[in-house]
């Protein structure tokens, strides 16, 4: 429990607006091969208008982390913690209260826009359905009208066009942009994005990157921003969370975490990226390249996580005994910036030991 005390001790949303804050989230699903703990005690906050990005090798639980927010998992899941989203308890909500918390106020794409999208409703329909139910549009034409702009803002060669086809009759590309627009359409609190613009080409994404920064300036909203692109991340988040066997194993800012990492699997992950060291530090030095590290091995499945720290089995640090015995809690790095940077090893070698040892 002391974690979760310090945790919003240290909430890195400042004097801001919290939108979103997940504490001691846990997701849970019995298959054939036993009970598969896919999410395992997350917390973190969004404040208005920041972007959190969450990386992650595949199969670490980022999607399921969110799905979990929105209720959009299997019956069978067994979901715990608490996730207030402007004060109330997504988790505690009734089905009916999701879908309209979902329709307004929390915009989401996820990583397969087929999902999202009615195969049966025409793009236009679907779009002014949202802005007609909420009130975001004058009449019927006005609706159409803003649905149509919408398309614009995100890339949609022929707007006009496309409001009267199907899904069906769009690449998977265009599909991708008709979910952004219907996230976007409702001027949502709080946007959370699943690999959104991966399948866009990079001129697109630069596009909706900066709409949604403009939705962030304009409306305050906070971003929750899922992707294996580094670059993106760099370019857009303040915050990063990375994730490994459903649990947040470093955060902090994203200039911390990307210049000094101190999770051993933190420095594999950026490792594989090395072009992104390249730049050139805020003071004008060159960034101190951690260093490069291939993380041998894959990831644990979810039915069988190790007992202690979850990385251990790959971790290049080689530890001791008790890596394998006891999980490392989330404690400050030092030496970092304003926004708290904390990892979850026993061996990162800037980390209050005092807690560590505690
Ligand atoms: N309904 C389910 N039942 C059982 N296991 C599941 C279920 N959904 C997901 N999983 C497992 O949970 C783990 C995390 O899945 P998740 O989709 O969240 O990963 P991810 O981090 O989003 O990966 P990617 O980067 O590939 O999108 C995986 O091992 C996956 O097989
Ligand atoms: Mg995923």
């Amino acid at each position: 429990m002391n974690q979760l005390v310090d945790d919003a001790a240290t909430s890195p949303a400042g004097g801001r607006r919290t939108v979103l804050d997940v504490r001691d989230l846990r997701v849970q699903v019995d298959t054939a091969r036993g009970t598969a703990a896919i999410v395992n005690g997350l917390s973190y906050s969004v404040a208005a208008g920041e972007t959190v990005a969450v990386v992650g090798e595949s199969g670490s639980g980022k999607s399921v982390s969110v799905m979990a927010l929105l209720g959009l998992l299997p019956g069978h899941a067994r979901v715990s913690g608490t996730a207030a989203f402007r004060g109330r308890d997504l988790l505690a909500m009734s089905e009916a209260e999701l879908r309209t918390v979902r329709g307004n106020g929390i915009g989401m794409v996820f990583q397969d826009p087929m999902t999202s999208l009615n195969p049966v409703l025409t793009v236009g329909r679907q779009l002014t359905e949202g802005l007609l139910a909420h009130g975001r549009a004058g009449g019927r034409r006005a609706a159409r009208a803003r649905a149509a702009e919408l398309l614009a803002d995100v890339g949609l060669p022929d707007p006009k066009g496309a409001l009267d086809r199907y899904p069906h009759e769009l690449s998977g590309g265009m599909r991708q942009r008709v979910v952004i627009a219907i996230a976007l359409s409702g001027d949502p609190a709080l946007l959370i994005a699943d690999e959104a613009t991966t399948a866009l080409d990079v001129t697109v994404q630069a596009q909706i990157l900066e709409l949604v920064a403009g939705l962030q300036r304009e409306h305050g909203t906070g971003v929750v921003w899922i992707t294996h692109d580094l670059g993106v991340v760099a370019g857009t988040a303040d915050r990063v969370l990375v994730m490994y066997g459903g649990r947040c194993v470093e955060d902090g800012s994203v200039d911390d975490v990307f210049e000094t990492p101190a999770h051993p699997y933190t420095r594999g992950l950026l490792g594989a990226l090395p072009a992104l060291h390249d730049d050139d530090g805020a003071d004008g030095a060159p960034a101190e390249r951690p260093d490069l590290v291939a993380i041998g091995g894959t990831p644990p499945p979810p039915t069988d996580l190790p007992a202690g720290c979850v990385f251990w089995p790959r971790c290049p640090v080689r530890g001791d005994e008790r890596c394998a015995t006891e999980q490392p809690p989330l404690v400050p790095v030092r030496g970092g910036g304003p926004v708290p940077h904390r990892a979850a090893t026993f061996y990162g070698d800037r980390l209050q030991q005092a807690e560590v040892g505690a």
